[in-house]
């Protein structure tokens, strides 16, 4: 009997765990280029000033918004990642026009990808947390229409998760089976499972949104934030949704990102941040709210569509929609 001790090392990676969750190849090889693309982004983000992808690219998004160089950077790294993964059909992302087609359903295109790409960009000269946010569809479309394929509810997403480039580089990703989160070990160059089956607590005394809007807000929130405020709540609000999502679901709480009169529609993004994000909350136990509805009932209209969100601790987002939505 050998008296060597056991190996302790985790050495349980992303590709290893999908095999055991009985993620099938096709829909493994997008997350783990998406995975991939994550890793490179994540690398270029800690390498923000000493690489030149600090600052406006010059150009602006389908929102006029200006886009951040790690924008379009992280964009065509994700683009890039999935052009060499066979079983990826379509591609989409807030910084792209429109869907791009990489192959039909009747060539391998099997899934359609959505990302934010860079979320939180305004954080990223300040060092603060960002990440990316990925949404993955069936492709089930005649080849003339693979496109559509991106406009389907949140509901028929068969995989979604996120990447935080916060003090360490966290990938959580929600699939039929559950939500786990892995670590990438630096010196590996691997995403080690360091949590699986996430459960978001049920209730926690924290709310998450930008209160400087308050005076846009309709007369249900607010009165949700006096009844917070008279019940001890703490505030936590980071600006990057990746961050404060990401605490939202291991903490609980609630994240809110209203209707305002200066965004009637909310500010956040239907197909790939309120989606997948909804995605990984209800995954995990959660709830995630469009105000009346959850987010993953609503049908698209545009890949660019936005949605409110109310999602966290399904007795934290009850406050709010009993309030703001009252049956
Ligand atoms: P993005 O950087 O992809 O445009 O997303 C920014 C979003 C989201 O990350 C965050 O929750 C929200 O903007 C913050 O908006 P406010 O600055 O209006 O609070
Ligand atoms: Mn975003
Ligand atoms: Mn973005």
């Amino acid at each position: 009997m050998s008296d060597t001790p056991a190996c302790t090392e985790n050495l349980t990676t992303l590709s290893k765990h999908l095999a055991a969750r009985g993620v099938e190849p096709g829909l493994a090889s997008v997350l783990e280029a998406l995975a991939l693309g994550c890793k490179s982004i994540g690398h270029h983000v800690r390498r923000a000033r000493i690489e030149d992808v600090v600052g406006a690219a010059g150009g602006q998004n389908v929102f006029g918004e200006i886009q951040e160089k790690l924008d379009v950077l992280s964009d065509e790294v994700l683009l890039q990642c999935l052009r060499d993964t066979p079983a990826a059909g379509v591609y989409a992302s807030e910084e792209q026009e429109g869907p791009i087609v990489l192959r039909p359903a009747s060539e391998g295109g099997r899934f359609a990808v959505l990302a934010d790409p860079l979320d939180g960009s305004s954080n990223i000269d300040v060092a603060v947390s960002v990440g990316t946010i990925f949404s993955v569809l069936p492709n089930d479309r005649p080849d003339a229409e693979s496109a559509e394929a991106v406009l389907q509810p949140g509901r028929n997403q068969v995989a979604a998760g996120y990447v935080v480039y916060g003090s360490s580089m966290v990938l959580v990703l929600a699939t039929a089976a559950g939500v786990d989160m892995y670590t990438l070990d630096p010196v590996l160059g691997e995403f080690l499972l360091v949590k699986a089956g996430i459960e978001i607590p049920t209730e926690k005394k924290i709310y998450s949104i930008n209160e400087a809007y308050t005076n846009d807000f309709d007369d249900g929130l607010k009165a949700y934030l006096e009844f917070a405020h008279g019940a001890g709540y703490g505030a936590r609000y980071i600006g990057s949704m990746v961050a404060d999502v990401h605490r939202t679901l291991l903490k609980g709480g609630v994240f809110i990102y209203p209707a305002t009169a200066k965004a009637p529609q909310g500010k956040l993004r239907l197909m790939y941040e309120g989606n997948p994000m909804g995605f990984v909350i209800e995954r995990a136990g959660g709830a995630a709210s469009a105000g009346a509805t959850p987010i993953l009932e609503t049908l698209p209209t545009h890949v660019h569509d936005r949605t409110q969100v109310i999602l966290g601790s399904r007795i934290e987002v009850e406050h709010v929609t009993s309030r703001t939505h009252p049956a």
